[in-house]
């Protein structure tokens, strides 16, 4: 069973992983999320977990003690531990990276806030011969803190487990659409239900044909429009 641990100085910002799919997913013992708060490991007063960068600059670095601390308490002997650093420095998420979290043992997301986590944990995790470590960004934009990247790439990933999803076969038409055929990266095509006419728009006749082949083609040729689409913007 795939487990997810989340470190954050926040963790109540992380508590909707807690509902709809993912609650689903938890009480059906299809997974395991496990939220844990940074502050725990300090030990001064003011439970810091920053100081101030080496070389000057603006903000505040958080600390490698406490970072260190917090994750070896979680790390379970034997299996391989994947470690996602979430940073706008990191490497862009996509369906692929989902795939391959999807098949991970234990995932350790270490959400950090301010100007980021000092850069020796990941060098020193990426020692660890049990450690994979990954610094990932969820897009060109910076965040106040990994915790929403954390919930996004938990969510992509964890939709992909067996038994997730209700009906497995909108992940098969999925995988068809974003991996796509000739490795063609595609969007996916236009979908439509009742009513067949709504506010004088109307559902493409095709759909309405029972004609699965022309279905598949105009789906297909609606797809490679939409992608095109994108590519110009
Ligand atoms: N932390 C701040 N910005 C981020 C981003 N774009 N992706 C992941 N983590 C972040």
């Amino acid at each position: 069973m795939l487990r997810f641990d989340l470190i954050s100085i926040f963790p109540e910002y992380l508590s909707p992983l807690k509902l709809s799919l993912l609650g689903k997913a938890q009480n059906k013992g299809l997974l395991q999320i496990n939220i844990h708060d940074l502050r725990d490991q300090t030990t001064d007063l003011h439970q810091s977990v920053d100081d101030t960068p080496y070389g000057g600059g603006a903000g505040m670095v958080m600390s490698p003690v406490v970072w260190g601390d917090a994750i070896d308490e979680i790390t379970s002997n034997g299996q391989v531990i994947d470690l996602i650093i979430l940073t706008p420095a990191g490497k862009k998420f996509n369906q692929q990276m989902a795939v391959k979290f999807s098949k991970c043992d234990q995932i350790i997301f270490a959400c950090g806030r301010y100007e980021g986590i000092d850069a020796r944990v990941g060098d020193y995790y990426r020692s660890q011969k049990n450690f994979r470590v990954h610094e990932v960004s969820i897009g060109d934009y910076v965040l106040g803190g990994g915790e929403v990247a954390a919930m996004v790439i938990i969510e992509a990933t964890a939709r992909l487990l067996p038994g997730v999803i209700g009906n497995p076969d909108s992940l098969r038409e999925e995988s068809h659409s974003i991996s796509g055929q000739d490795d063609q990266q595609l969007v996916e095509y236009p979908n439509y239900t009742k009513p067949a006419q709504w506010r004088g728009l109307e559902v493409p006749q095709v759909l309405l044909s029972g004609n699965h082949g022309e279905i598949a083609k105009w789906r297909r040729s609606e797809a490679e429009r939409r992608t095109r689409n994108l590519e110009q913007e």
